[in-house]
């Protein structure tokens, strides 16, 4: 038979090992993974997440053991969640910003221990400290309704952010989805001299059932959801707004959360971003890879680095990831 007459043959550049690496386009590096962490007040040893196999909320001591882990492997960012003791939630979240809250605890050991081997971020947010569970303080409008309060909320991410700076963070990642609070936290730490720690804000986060099994990992408190301050999966103009909003209020990076069911608002925010972009692969997206892999029925290994893969390749310059210093040891 003879040769179809064609101009091109796009699988001439799959035909060998060698020339697919050659032409392939998106690269994971260990240094572009953020491992998020977390660590949990008043326990003795490490404890796995029922619904993250896998991962733990970590003592002071051992989440110290899993920096160095991630030092080794390449990481060069950190993300820092932070569990208190139930007594210590109060209705404000008031013990985010005491220095001696688990999570300034930890910053500060960790910053002691590492200096700036490692970029030290802090979740800036109050739902793991506040009774209630959510994002910030409640009030009530003039109808009766409790609703969760934007400025008030914002007044004690300030006073948080600032306590994170203090205690040692590079950089602060303000994630309620409050109006105005990546201008505000940046005028309260450059009013505290603070003018050198960074803003990663969680830009176009969504009211996520993939957040499901984060609820579990920070023993979160919460009844009900975060419609009223979280963006609706339906929406992507506000996506694209609410990252314009943070990089003119002086975002030094800006976040989509979660990953793979909004990647294309990834795309649409790196097409104009002229900052850094993040995107947040969720608990539930872990959750889901180990559950499926636990039964036989994915490739583990293949399925996390193509997850990956995909999200970078839809425009993130950095991930976060419940993986990050796993896959770093399969890059190197
Ligand atoms: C809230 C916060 C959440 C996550 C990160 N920060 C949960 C929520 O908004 O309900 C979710 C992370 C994950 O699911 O991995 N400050």
């Amino acid at each position: 038979m003879k040769n179809l007459e064609l101009p091109f043959r796009p699988r001439r550049l799959r035909t060998t090992a060698a020339m697919r690496s050659l032409v392939a386009q998106t690269e994971l590096t260990p240094r572009n993974l953020i491992q998020v962490l977390f660590v949990r007040d008043g326990i003795e040893s490490p404890q796995e997440i029922a619904s993250m196999p896998g991962q733990y909320q970590h003592t002071l001591d051992s989440v110290l053991d899993e920096v160095s882990r991630a030092i080794d492997a390449g990481i060069a960012c950190i993300d820092l969640f932070g569990v208190p003791l139930d007594e210590d939630k109060d209705d404000q979240g008031s013990v985010a910003w005491a220095e001696d809250g688990i999570l300034n605890r930890a910053i500060a050991a960790i910053r002691h221990k590492f200096g700036n081997d490692i970029v030290i971020m802090a979740d800036t947010c109050l739902d793991e400290f506040t009774s209630h569970g959510h994002c910030g303080p409640l009030t009530t409008d003039q109808f009766g309704n409790t609703v969760v309060d934007n400025d008030a909320s914002v007044e004690s991410y300030c006073k948080m952010a600032v306590a994170q700076a203090k205690a040692g963070a590079h950089m602060v990642s303000p994630s309620g989805m409050m109006d105005g609070q990546v201008a505000a936290i940046r005028q309260a730490l450059d009013d505290a001299g603070f003018t050198d720690v960074a803003i990663m804000a969680y830009s176009a986060k969504y009211a996520s059932a993939f957040f499901g099994p984060f609820r579990d990992a920070v023993g979160s408190s919460l009844d009900g959801d975060r419609k009223s301050y979280q963006q609706d999966p339906a929406n992507r103009r506000e996506g694209v707004l609410e990252a314009q909003l943070d990089i003119e209020e002086g975002a030094d990076f800006v976040m989509v959360k979660p990953a793979m069911a909004y990647l294309d608002i990834v795309r649409e925010v790196a097409d104009f971003s002229p900052v850094p972009v993040a995107a947040y692969q969720v608990s539930g997206e872990y959750a889901m890879i180990e559950a499926a892999s636990a039964n036989g029925w994915v490739d583990r290994e293949r399925i996390v680095l193509e997850s990956l893969s995909g999200i970078k390749r839809a425009g993130a310059d950095m991930i976060l990831t419940y993986y990050a210093t796993e896959v770093a040891g399969w890059l190197k």
